[in-house]
């Protein structure tokens, strides 16, 4: 079925890499896709949603069937449904041509109807950086009675990291089953298991379900390691805790089986969600399957944890922006990892890239891209290592330097025993598939004079090693910053949590460094993403929850922003759209002393607010910074003056009897008044109310960020706020979002091809 989708809208799937063995897969699909869809007069797949189940007696199939009946040729409509979503909200899949979708768009009763895409996939001392040490006190009832549902691209069960080792019987509350498809068994740690699309098992052979899963919830290994790198115990934010996985992303991340996932892991009864996966260009929130199976999620009392997306550090990039998701940017903890290169005239420079190769026992010959080409390259492309430029004679035991970090899988089959490449300012250090040294632009200048002034050049590259690093955390480059695009007055991301060189568990048949050509296996691989971040905020809800099993999703998120570590706007591009309340600290986020609870009528009452409704009705009408948020944000026009009201209420959830008075921080363009500015409580569970009011005499230029911050003290506990008024970017119209952005995404299909393809050739040449 996957086969018929259609390639203009076949895109964009939260990883780094372009050259994996899933993309490669994913051409030769399209390559068939074009044939086959041709003859289908051009029927596409389309998800129409809904809204909530209709309460009593109600067939959802047999319903979607008729639908179907009356908008597509009767005989063809039971071939057309391919899914309904009938367990946990209302909708179907259905292949369609253009005008049959628009009619089904205008019926009754069918809140949205869009094209089914595919979206991208976006440890271990990353929880002692931030305060859980293996001696924390934890509630193992609690952890235990916890269920994460993880929606990605399966598991590796047979991983030291899932043994269900100590753990007690699965919560009797349980509503799904292992079905885990061909040699797949569940135990006391993966209690759920499901798959769609093409796969025929949950198994993880991609390695980013088993890498996500672990940082959640994997038990204590010791000595876990990449080839002795970032070497220590490998564990999950709540080790006791239970997995249900949902896999979504064989052969990609189609938009109906994520929508799929969420209508079975809500009504399956899992506690939280994860969701590392996303488009690279924000969608509607009526387009949005994770979107609209985050509301549902949150009807039902289940909080969602999203990645903010790999594409900053661009403003309005931030693809997870709805405001019952819980956003997350990615960020580096105090642990570096470098690899260091000997130069022949003993200079010792720093590299990023992860090297866990013996470091070569002599220095070996340093040749430029350029000297070893075989001919019938332009001199720019054999600088770059392109393909087919390397002379295998050459090369073989030899150094390459390159002016290119995106051949390296080449060099490798060409036979070279490493290279030198630039890191085009990517901070983060990843695995390569041969010894491999990314320097800075200075270092490799430094690198092409040295070449340059001896007559034999040489060079050692040592294995990795990490560092201690003094800046962080600092929000990753690659991040995805806010605002949203569509919904103005928020601030997304909500928060940050390590992101860059995570070491966790990985699926063995996976290629470590993510290239084809690289067959080496690994139980334990080093990550960077959004992807790697947002599973560490899981792993910190659940480990609230197991606290306060009874606390709302919005009390728990609320907890963990209110306690985030305060960054600082400086160092970010984007500030607090870089970081949003700032980095967790999941020991603090247990004792708030108060939450901001949004409760599920709150949500509703924003509709008539936001173009894209996702339920339709709209029956009160609150603004985005009426919304009980625990950050606060406003958009205003550049010049103008402003006054904007931020009406909050507190539940009181620390000690029974206490005080707390408000003060501002930060904002010298802002006047800033808490009323009132004190607050007496004297039960628990207690609420009161109060109100931001931010003037300002107006803000010079477009796109400026004033940020500040609100705190609640009280002798036990501080409770911070961040606020942010910022100036619309004064040559965009606003408003929603250029719906799919076909076009961005259709390059990147294309680009995708073109790399991929030429790469298959070449591989088929070395082999
Ligand atoms: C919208 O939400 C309200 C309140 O929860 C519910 O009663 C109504 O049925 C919903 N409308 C749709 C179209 O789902
Ligand atoms: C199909 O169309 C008929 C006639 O227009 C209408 O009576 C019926 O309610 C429609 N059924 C559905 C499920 O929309
Ligand atoms: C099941 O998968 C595991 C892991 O790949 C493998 O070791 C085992 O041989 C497989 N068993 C069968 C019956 O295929
Ligand atoms: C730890 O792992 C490293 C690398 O895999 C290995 O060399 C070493 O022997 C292991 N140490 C212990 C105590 O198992
Ligand atoms: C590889 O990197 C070079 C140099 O940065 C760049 O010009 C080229 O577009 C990249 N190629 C691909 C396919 O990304
Ligand atoms: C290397 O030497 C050549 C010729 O002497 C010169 O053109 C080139 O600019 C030098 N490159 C560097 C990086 O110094
Ligand atoms: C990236 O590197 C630059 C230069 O070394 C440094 O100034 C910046 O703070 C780094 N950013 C991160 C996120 O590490
Ligand atoms: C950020 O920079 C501004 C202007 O240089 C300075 O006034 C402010 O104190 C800095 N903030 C922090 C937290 O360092
Ligand atoms: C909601 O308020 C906005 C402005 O505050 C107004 O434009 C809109 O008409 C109101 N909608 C409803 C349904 O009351
Ligand atoms: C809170 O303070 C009031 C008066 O100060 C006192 O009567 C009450 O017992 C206190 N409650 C608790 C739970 O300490
Ligand atoms: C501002 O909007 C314009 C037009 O939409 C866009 O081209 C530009 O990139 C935007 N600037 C920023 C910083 O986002």
């Amino acid at each position: 079925m996957t086969l018929f989708a259609n390639p203009v809208n076949h895109t964009c799937a939260f990883t780094k890499r372009v050259r994996n063995m899933k993309m490669m897969m994913n051409v030769l699909l399209i390559s068939l896709v074009v044939v086959i869809s041709a003859i289908d007069e051009d029927r596409k797949v389309f998800i129409a949603y809904m809204g909530f189940l209709p309460e009593g007696e109600y067939s959802p199939s047999l319903h979607h069937y008729e639908i179907l009946k009356n908008v597509t040729n009767p005989r063809f409509a039971r071939k057309s449904l391919i899914r309904s979503y009938q367990r946990s909200f209302n909708g179907f899949a259905a292949y369609l041509s253009q005008e049959e979708q628009q009619k089904l768009a205008g019926l009754d009763g069918v809140i949205s109807v869009f094209p089914c895409q595919k979206l991208r996939l976006q440890t271990t001392r990353s929880w002692d950086f931030m305060g859980l040490p293996t001696t924390t006190e934890r509630s193992v009832t609690g952890e235990s009675d916890t269920i994460i549902g993880v929606i990605d691209g399966g598991i590796w069960p047979e991983s030291e990291s899932f043994s269900g080792e100590g753990i007690g019987p699965i919560p009797g509350r349980w509503r799904g089953q292992c079905q885990g498809g061909t040699n797949f068994t569940c135990n006391r740690k993966i209690i759920g298991a499901r798959y769609y699309g093409i796969a025929d098992s949950v198994r993880d052979i991609h390695g980013h379900g088993t890498h996500v899963a672990s940082i959640i919830a994997g038990s204590q290994v010791n000595n876990a390691s990449y080839y002795g790198v970032a070497q220590g115990i490998a564990r999950g934010g709540v080790p006791s805790a239970r997995l249900a996985v949902y896999k979504v992303c064989e052969p990609d991340c189609e938009l109906r089986d994520i929508l799929k996932a969420f209508d079975d892991a809500i009504s399956d009864g899992v506690d939280i969600i994860s969701i590392s996966i996303g488009h690279d260009s924000p969608l509607e929130l009526t387009h949005d399957p994770i979107a609209i199976g985050a509301f549902h999620a949150m009807h039902r009392g289940i909080l969602t944890v999203a990645a903010a997306g790999n594409e900053g550090p661009r403003l309005y990039s931030v693809s997870s922006y709805a405001p019952w998701i819980f956003s997350v940017a990615a960020s580096n903890t105090n642990r570096k990892i470098v690899t260091k290169v000997l130069v022949g005239d003993g200079t010792v420079l720093m590299g990023t890239s992860i090297n866990g190769f013996p470091s070569s026992n002599d220095e070996l010959p340093l040749l430029y891209g350029k000297e070893v080409t075989s001919g019938g390259c332009s001199e720019a492309e054999a600088r770059h290592c392109h393909e087919r430029c390397l002379d295998r004679s050459l090369i073989q035991q030899k150094v390459v330097l390159c002016d290119a970090n995106n051949n390296t899988d080449l060099v490798k089959a060409a036979g070279a025993f490493g290279c030198i490449v630039p890191n085009h300012g990517n901070n983060f250090s990843d695995v390569g598939p041969l010894p491999t040294a990314d320097l800075d632009t200075n270092d490799i200048n430094f690198v092409k004079t040295y070449h340059n002034s001896t007559t034999k050049p040489r060079v050692k590259i040592f294995k990795s090693e990490d560092i201690n690093n003094q800046v962080a955390p600092l929000v990753a480059s690659f991040s995805s910053r806010g605002p949203s695009i569509s919904i103005s007055d928020i601030i997304k991301p909500d928060v940050t949590a390590p992101g860059v060189e995570i070491l966790a568990a990985y699926s063995p048949m996976a290629s470590p460094s993510q290239v084809f050509i690289d067959k080496s296996s690994v139980k334990y691989n080093i990550l960077s993403g959004t992807s790697m971040a947002c599973p560490h905020v899981v792993g910190a809800a659940a480990f609230v929850k197991s606290f306060h099993p009874d606390w709302s999703p919005s009390a728990i998120k609320s907890a963990l922003m209110t306690t985030a570590w305060e960054m600082n706007p400086n160092q970010s591009l984007g500030a607090e759209f870089a970081y949003g309340s700032g980095h967790i600290d999941p020991h603090k986020a247990t004792d708030p002393g108060l939450v901001y609870d949004t409760s599920k009528e709150d949500y509703h009452k924003i509709w008539c607010n936001i173009p894209q409704r996702i339920n339709a009705t709209c029956n009160a009408n609150l603004t985005l910074t009426q919304l009980n948020y625990p950050s606060m944000a406003v958009q205003v026009d550049v010049i103008s003056p402003f006054v904007v009201s931020f009406p909050r209420t507190v539940t009181n959830v620390g000690k029974a009897n206490s005080s707390y008075v408000a003060s501002i921080k930060g904002g010298a363009k802002l006047h800033i008044v808490v009323d009132p500015n004190n607050l007496q409580f004297t039960a628990l569970n207690q609420k009161k109310s109060f109100v931001v009011t931010v003037r300002g005499e107006g803000i010079k230029s477009p796109l400026t960020i004033e940020s500040a911050s609100l705190l609640w003290t009280s002798d036990n506990y501080k409770v911070r706020s961040p606020i942010v008024v910022y100036t619309r970017n004064t040559t965009s119209t606003g408003g929603a979002p250029a719906s799919q952005s076909p076009r961005l995404c259709k390059n990147f299909v294309v680009l995708f091809v073109s790399i991929i393809i030429t790469h298959c050739i070449y591989i088929v040449q070395q082999l």
